[in-house]
């Protein structure tokens, strides 16, 4: 049975207030909408965990740093409706942007050192819009655990230490990856990917797996970041903006793999620029 579609505020918190009286689990899974296997793996992790689970679609557009990406962004709120369906869901919470950003908005919730790199390097401003809008979506959905994926492994931390800095009591949870056949990490802007695209698209998966393989076997990072710049360019990459070795607790730089670590890669493919990340 579909889920009742709600754009405004005070008729989310009719259900939620309800819910919380019968002392029963909400989750929230944030998204932006264009679902795809990956936002569907978490809505399956939030309800085998949860009694109640609250979808949110919202483009929010003070993440994103580049009008044309932001007017780029695949919007299909009927195609997500029809595919959460299947998943006996609660709530799909479609905000009105007003519910979001009211006349006057004037807070920006901003989270320091871990947004200084990779994605906040190249994204100026990218985190306090994530940051801001989920502890919106946070605070309105008064949800109990929310679901997040780690394909985006910085954001997940981001918004862990927001919550916790914040005092919102809600469990972030991350979930693995979601990836095609080919390895590519499943992602809504693959959807603006050729055929020739999603191949070399591909490519950044075996590449990041050939240099994690390395490391393991006690190789220093920089040379290897080094070729695999290299290789990524060689298959048909336009532009690499970073390969990066980082703590996976604390985002802090590494030159080896001697403690659990994640690799990450951004790049630009056929006009999309796509991001990557894998345990080390
Ligand atoms: O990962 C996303 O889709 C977005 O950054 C999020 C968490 C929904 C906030 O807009």
């Amino acid at each position: 049975m579909s889920a009742p579609i709600l754009r405004k505020l005070a008729d989310l918190r009719t259900l939620t207030t309800d819910w919380h009286r019968k002392d029963e689990v909400i989750a929230v899974v944030p998204t932006m909408g264009a679902l795809h296997q990956g936002h569907l793996s978490l809505v399956e992790a939030a309800k085998a965990g949860c009694d109640r689970v609250i979808v949110t679609i919202f483009v929010n557009p003070k993440q994103f740093n580049n009008a044309e990406d932001l007017a780029n962004y695949p919007r299909t709120e009927l195609k997500d409706a029809e595919k959460l369906a299947a998943y006996g869901i609660d709530a799909i919470y479609v905000p009105d942007p007003d519910e979001i950003y009211p006349k006057g908005f004037a807070t920006t919730v901003s989270v320091a050192g871990l947004t200084n790199v990779m994605e906040g390097e190249f994204r100026p401003g990218h985190f306090d819009g994530v940051a801001t809008v989920v502890a919106k979506l946070f605070l309105q959905t008064q949800a109990d655990r929310a679901y997040f994926g780690e394909k985006d492994y910085q954001q997940l931390m981001v918004v862990r230490r927001m919550a916790r800095d914040l005092d919102i009591p809600i469990e972030v949870i991350g979930c693995p990856t979601v990836r095609e056949p080919s390895g590519l990490a499943m992602s809504s802007r693959n959807q603006r990917l050729s055929a020739d695209g999603l191949q070399v698209a591909a490519e950044k998966h075996r590449i990041m797996r050939a240099l994690a393989d390395a490391l393991k076997d006690g190789a220093p990072f920089d040379a290897l970041a080094v070729q695999a710049q290299t290789d990524l360019l060689t298959a048909g990459f336009a532009q690499v903006e970073y390969v990066q070795l980082r703590c996976a607790d604390t985002l802090e730089p590494l030159t080896h793999a001697d403690r659990p670590a994640r690799l990450f890669a951004a790049a630009w493919a056929d006009g999309v620029r796509l991001i990557d990340n894998i345990p080390v």
